[in-house]
């Protein structure tokens, strides 16, 4: 592989923030801003348990997954038509798209909408309208990933592939997010084959809060083809030879982490070690409304806070978001020459 100038680590801000990039770990749901929260309660006439933006923002103090989830669930009450949905997406994608994410595969969480009346057909059409937008206005290029819910049964999900079937080919995987600790990868194995034998990508979070057991759950039993999370993973030896091996990225999120306190502070994340143990890293921003930054935010901070990462690292994480990315070869090879060129331009200026 063609490695890049180094670039000295003054200049490392600016190179993360201009770097192209593909974000792979992104909930649209946990693209809310608080602001948005309150002007669609009021656009739809839905009462929120919050006085203000301020009282909502004050209650994101999460001490761990479970307590971000109440609230997360609660936010995407708001969302009721498909102008909703168009709107959320739109500005993610703006913001997106202002952060040189050049590609993003985007969650949503369909039984958080149908469960509330909301047709799956609204949730789908508003969001792919968003993401044709994206295309046409910024030459941002998307794509859309359905997740099952692993706290609702896996007859629960099987009933939201049904609702999905029309929409077949709007979507490209499917993935599984919610409650991890107590809701194994193999709960869902038959619904994932099915999603296999329909053409489906397919992800899974792993090794978030849960142990290293319900990564290989997710490979074995889903088939998964990258791992949301997985920074459990270095705690099982053979499940690292394994990771590198395959070469299965992990789509890593560390505010995300800082703020749910699956590390205590960024000086303490594994992103680094997880490089260094051959593992396909990527940089992600989750749930950007709730953990206080988008994808560049992601890079800078985690950067600022492990100061043995280099512009190397750099090319390395972007240009695994690529390589882990479900796109066509000639469009990975296209993007990756872009970043190359990035990293050219800035050895030079
Ligand atoms: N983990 C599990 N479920 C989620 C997450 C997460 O980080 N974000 C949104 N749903
Ligand atoms: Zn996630």
């Amino acid at each position: 592989m063609h490695h890049p100038p180094a670039i000295d680590r003054e200049r490392l801000p600016a190179l993360l923030a201009r770097m192209p990039k593909a974000e792979l770990h992104i909930h649209i749901e946990g693209s809310l801003e608080p602001e948005m929260i309150f002007a669609l309660a009021q656009r739809n006439g839905v009462t929120l348990p919050y006085a203000s933006v301020q009282a909502l923002r004050q209650a994101y103090a999460f001490t761990d997954l479970q307590s971000f989830l109440d609230i997360y669930y609660a936010g995407a009450s708001v969302l009721l038509t498909e102008q909703d949905f168009y709107d959320m997406a739109l500005a993610y994608l703006e913001r997106a798209a202002r952060d040189n994410v050049v590609h993003a595969e985007i969650f949503f969480d369909p039984q958080t909408h149908t469960a509330r009346g909301v047709a799956m057909g609204t949730v789908i059409t508003g969001l792919e309208r968003a993401c044709r937008d994206a295309q046409a206005r910024w030459g941002l290029s998307s794509a859309l990933i359905l997740c099952f819910l692993r706290h609702l049964s896996e007859q629960e999900a099987f009933a939201t592939l049904e609702q999905a079937q029309p929409y077949l080919g709007r979507f490209i995987g499917v993935g599984l997010d919610s409650s991890e600790v107590g809701h194994p990868p193999e709960k869902f194995a038959r619904v994932f084959a099915r999603c296999r034998e329909l053409g489906l990508r397919r992800v899974a979070h792993a090794g978030e809060e849960g142990p290293p057991a319900y990564i290989w759950g997710a490979l074995d039993s889903l088939h998964a083809e990258r791992i949301d999370h997985g920074v459990q993973a270095l705690g099982d030896p053979a499940l690292v030879q394994r990771l590198a091996r395959e070469r299965i990225a992990l789509t890593v999120c560390p505010l995300s982490n800082l703020k749910l306190r699956v590390f205590p502070t960024l000086a303490t994340h594994n992103l680094q070690a997880l490089l260094d143990a051959g593992l396909m890293a990527t940089v992600n921003s989750d749930d950007p409304a709730y953990f206080g930054g988008y994808i560049n935010d992601n890079f800078l901070q985690v950067f600022a806070a492990l100061p043995q990462l280099t512009s190397t690292h750099a090319w390395q994480l972007a240009h695994n978001s690529f390589a882990a990315s479900f796109v066509t070869p000639a469009q990975r090879s296209a993007w990756q020459d872009r970043l190359a060129e990035a990293f050219e331009s800035c050895a030079q200026a």
